[in-house]
This record gives structure tokens, C-alpha cells and sequence, in this order.
């Protein structure tokens, strides 16, 4: 197969009312995990490469390997730019052949987020490429900060509507309350699901979740059981997830559990084989939790069976 674009899997997503999972890759072993649970699963995936995961492992051996990967998956694959910051790494991303870019101008004004996403959307109107937009930063609600305090990050539901429709974008990512990596909440999870509504309710394109990992207890407590130091780790809780993609939510980005699997199973191999030092038996492993935990999202997420 070739690769897709994230407009023709979210499509897809929204009319069967179902998510597709963004999963992060940085290496051989990430990628295969998520391939392989896609197989497994039937299911379609995005292949979600940060600007960090660029500089570690290089352009063309992430293209290159996403591609061969799509060639001989029998599940439709995208191949995203994840928080892209930087124009040129953007264009660079766009001319090597990724079917999705984001744009994450969340940190900055309105005004200025809408116009560097629209030179965007631009940049990417050649080669068919999709491109998602940011608006609202994930800061997680925090009972100690007053209502007033959150608004002021969490998406507003009328500026949504207007920088999707001044931008042109394919796919909004929103801030409803979730953060990135393993520390989300101190007491509850709380997300604001009545903005969620709200905002499905004005924008027609597919919305994002990011931050959404679930920081898994038996996960967590493996890793801790072999030493790993991760004490207040929590993520989102499973049925939160399942409610946010009822209200709209077609694309859910997940980094931190891959992390913390692959890690988990890392560190058990090390401390129970102490003699062992064949790389391919200390990645292997890992690469094995990761594609037990894509599996289960992906049957969270409603994805499993969707891809024929
Ligand atoms: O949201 C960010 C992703 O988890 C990627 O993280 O920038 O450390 O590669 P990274
Ligand atoms: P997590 O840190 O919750 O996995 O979120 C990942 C993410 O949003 C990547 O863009
Ligand atoms: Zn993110």
C-alpha cells in the first residue's frame, strides 16, 4: 500500500465514529510495534514523528523506513509530523513525502497561530498534504487554578470555529484539560467534556487529542518493580477516552505508554538477565510491549477491524 494522508483516515474515523491512534515512533523497534499491532488488530495508524525524533534518528532513515513499512502493510498507514515548530523542517518533512504535517502555533497569539497555519496549509496545497493546527496549550485543569485561570489556555469553542475556517485546516488539535507525558493530574483526571461538545459542535473537521496516554498501572508498577523511580505517574483513565471520541475526537496521540512499555520490559530483561547483552534480546522485548500496548489502544480507540 501507499501511505495515506491523516484527511482520508480521520475521514474515515468521523463517519464510522471511531478514533485513530497517533503513535510516536524514534527507532526500527517503535515502528515495527505499532506495524505489527496494526496487522494484528486490522486497524489503520498514524506514524507520528516529533522534531526530536528527526534530530535522534535523521530524515531520510525515518521516511525511508515508514515507506517500506506502508509498502507491505495490509493496513493503511499516514506518516505525521508531530508539534512541527519549525518552517523548514515543515517544508523538509512535506518535500520527503509526509502525508501530514502539524503546525503547533498553540504557544503563540491568535492572530499569529492563524497565520503561520495558514502559510502552512499554503506550503502544503502542492503535494495533497494534510495539515493540523493547535489552538489551546495542554496544561492539564488543576484544582488549585481558578476557572478563569484555566480558560484562558483550555480551547474557547467560538475562536476554534473562526481559525478553522481562516486557516483551512484538515484536523484541530484542542485543549480540553490533558497534558503531555506521565504526570497529568495530581488528584482526579479532569477533562472539560462540555467544551468538547461545544467545540464538535461548531467545526466540522476531525479534533485531536493529544497528551492522552493512560499511564497504565500494571505498567507502571512493572517498571517500578525493576527499579524505575515514576511516583505520582497518572494518565488519562480509559473511559474518559471513550467519552471524548463519542463527543468527536478522531485522532488520539500516544507517546508516554509506548515509553513506558518499552522501558518496563527493558528493564525487567536487564535486572532478571544480568549475563545478557545481545541487543536484539533487550529490544526485542521491548518492542513486544509496545505491541501489546498499541493493541489495546487501538481496541479502545474502536479502530480494530476498520481497516478490511
Ligand atoms: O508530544 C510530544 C511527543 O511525545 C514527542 O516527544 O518531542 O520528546 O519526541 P519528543
Ligand atoms: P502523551 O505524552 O500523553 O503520550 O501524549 C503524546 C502526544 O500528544 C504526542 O503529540
Ligand atoms: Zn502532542
Amino acid at each position: 500500500m501507499n501511505l495515506f494522508t491523516n484527511k482520508e483516515l480521520l475521514t474515515a474515523a468521523r463517519k464510522g465514529g471511531y478514533a485513530v491512534g497517533a503513535f510516536n515512533i524514534n527507532n526500527l523497534e517503535i515502528l515495527q510495534a505499532i506495524v505489527s499491532a496494526a496487522e494484528s488488530e486490522k486497524s489503520p495508524a498514524i506514524i507520528a514523528v516529533s522534531e526530536g525524533a528527526i534530530q535522534y534518528a535523521g530524515l531520510p532513515y525515518i521516511v525511508s523506513m515508514v515507506q517500506i513499512a506502508a509498502r507491505y502493510a495490509s493496513v493503511p498507514l499516514s506518516l505525521h509530523l508531530d508539534h512541527g515548530r519549525d518552517l523548514k523542517v515543515i517544508q523538509s518533512c512535506i518535500e520527503h513525502g509526509f502525508t501530514s504535517v502539524m503546525i503547533d502555533g498553540s504557544h503563540l497569539p491568535f492572530d499569529e497561530n492563524t497565520a503561520v497555519t495558514r502559510k502552512v496549509v499554503e506550503m502544503a496545497r502542492e503535494k495533497g498534504t494534510s495539515v493540523e493546527g493547535e489552538l489551546g496549550r495542554l496544561k492539564g485543569i488543576e484544582d488549585k487554578v481558578s476557572v478563569t485561570g484555566q480558560e484562558a489556555f483550555l480551547t474557547d469553542p467560538g475562536s476554534a470555529e473562526e481559525f478553522v475556517k481562516k486557516t483551512g485546516v484538515d484536523a484541530l488539535a484542542i485543549a480540553i484539560g490533558t497534558s503531555h507525558g506521565a504526570y497529568k493530574f495530581k488528584g482526579e483526571a479532569r477533562l472539560d467534556f462540555e467544551r468538547l461538545r461545544e467545540i464538535a459542535a461548531r467545526v466540522e473537521i476531525p479534533l485531536v487529542l493529544h497528551g492522552a496516554s493512560g499511564v497504565p498501572r500494571p505498567i507502571l508498577e512493572k517498571a517500578e518493580r525493576f527499579g524505575a523511580k515514576l511516583s505520582g505517574a497518572k494518565g488519562i483513565p480509559d473511559e474518559a477516552i471513550q467519552k471524548a471520541i463519542s463527543l468527536g475526537i478522531c485522532k488520539i496521540n500516544i507517546d508516554t505508554d509506548l515509553r513506558l512499555s518499552f522501558v518496563s520490559a527493558l528493564r525487567e530483561i536487564l535486572s532478571t538477565k544480568p549475563e545478557e547483552f545481545d541487543p536484539r534480546k533487550i529490544l526485542g522485548p521491548g518492542r513486544e510491549a509496545i505491541k501489546e500496548t498499541v493493541q489495546s489502544k487501538m481496541r479502545l480507540f474502536g479502530s480494530s477491524g476498520k481497516a478490511g
